[in-house]
């Protein structure tokens, strides 16, 4: 994909870059993260009873990885629309959707901020009847927007699939390794300094209540990866595209940068130890 995005040393971003950017690197690295927790991803659809025929809403799509297993599910009586603020993103989830033939998934470039404006100039209509939001609310300065805006799209009796972290600065090599905490500790400080939340999850219950929603699910994703594991591949990815940017911010000093790398490359050698991801949360909520 040719991607006019700038590159990963622009710590303040550019307007359509979250915090972790839209270049080559993030692109291929949501590809690998959606290969290691689309079984999560598709566990939570089928509780959340996702059949053939639905519309479903993909707030803060990406280049489309779950939108087009979700193609897959609702087939062509169905549709799937994502939105998202990264035009590159954007471009990519409509053309894989072509490549594909599945014109029933279409992206909508725009705010999920401002998610009622985005579907009206996008053309595409309320009520959908299932929404899904994948670690994005823990990078939106405004998440009761979202949620308020998301209230209005779903239909009543209509799901809303949420998977977000909660105490992601729990973060840890075993056994524990000073450079690494101090990083994992200045990833979650970075991204609060452009507006997010790490432990957005442990705010969502409340605001869905008081937007409309039932929260009939919420439970706990906690894996570890081993070195040699496919998983020992997620944060292995993430780094190259992370550190960069936390030193261009002022974050960590590049020394930082290079004890973390040091000790990332020791625990890499060492089939004894072991690293505790941030825990997802799986959270379904129901229109009331
Ligand atoms: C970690 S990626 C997750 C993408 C996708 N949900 C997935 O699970 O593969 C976060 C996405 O949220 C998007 N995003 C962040 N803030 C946004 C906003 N305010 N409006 C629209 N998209 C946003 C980013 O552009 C990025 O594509």
């Amino acid at each position: 994909m040719s991607d006019p995005t700038p590159p990963p040393s622009s710590p303040a971003g550019l307007p359509g870059e979250y915090v972790l950017g839209t270049d080559q690197t993030e692109l291929v690295r949501l590809g690998i993260q959606h290969r290691l927790w689309g079984d999560a991803a598709h566990a939570l659809w089928r509780r959340a009873n996702l059949v053939p025929g639905e519309r479903v809403l993909d707030i803060g799509c990406g280049p489309g990885y779950a939108a087009r297993d979700l193609a897959m599910i609702v087939g062509d009586r169905g549709r799937v629309v994502g939105i998202d603020e990264s035009e590159a993103f954007v471009r990519e989830y409509n053309r894989r959707s072509a490549e594909v033939l599945m014109p029933w998934a279409v992206a909508l470039h725009g705010d999920v901020q401002a998610l009622d404006a985005v579907l009206e100039a996008g053309g595409e209509s309320a009520p959908f009847d299932l929404a899904y939001t994948r670690w994005v609310m823990c990078f939106v300065p405004d998440p009761e927007a979202v949620v308020q805006a998301a209230a209005r799209a779903i239909r009543p009796g209509g799901r809303w699939c949420i998977q977000d972290y909660f105490a992601y600065s729990t973060m840890t090599l075993a056994p524990k390794d000073e450079a690494f905490t101090a990083v994992v500790q200045q990833i979650d400080r970075s991204w609060r300094d452009r507006g997010g939340d790490p432990d957005i999850v442990g705010r969502l219950p409340a605001m869905l209540e008081r937007a409309g929603f039932r929260v009939t699910h919420l439970d706990i994703e906690h894996r570890i990866a081993r070195p040699g594991d496919f998983m020992w591949t997620w944060p292995g990815v993430f780094w190259p595209s992370v550190l960069p940017r936390l030193v261009a911010s002022g974050h960590i000093t590049p020394e930082m940068r290079s004890a973390f790398e040091s000790a990332w490359a020791r625990a890499s050698a060492d089939p004894t130890r072991f690293c505790l991801l941030p825990p997802v949360f799986d959270l379904i909520a129901e229109r009331v």
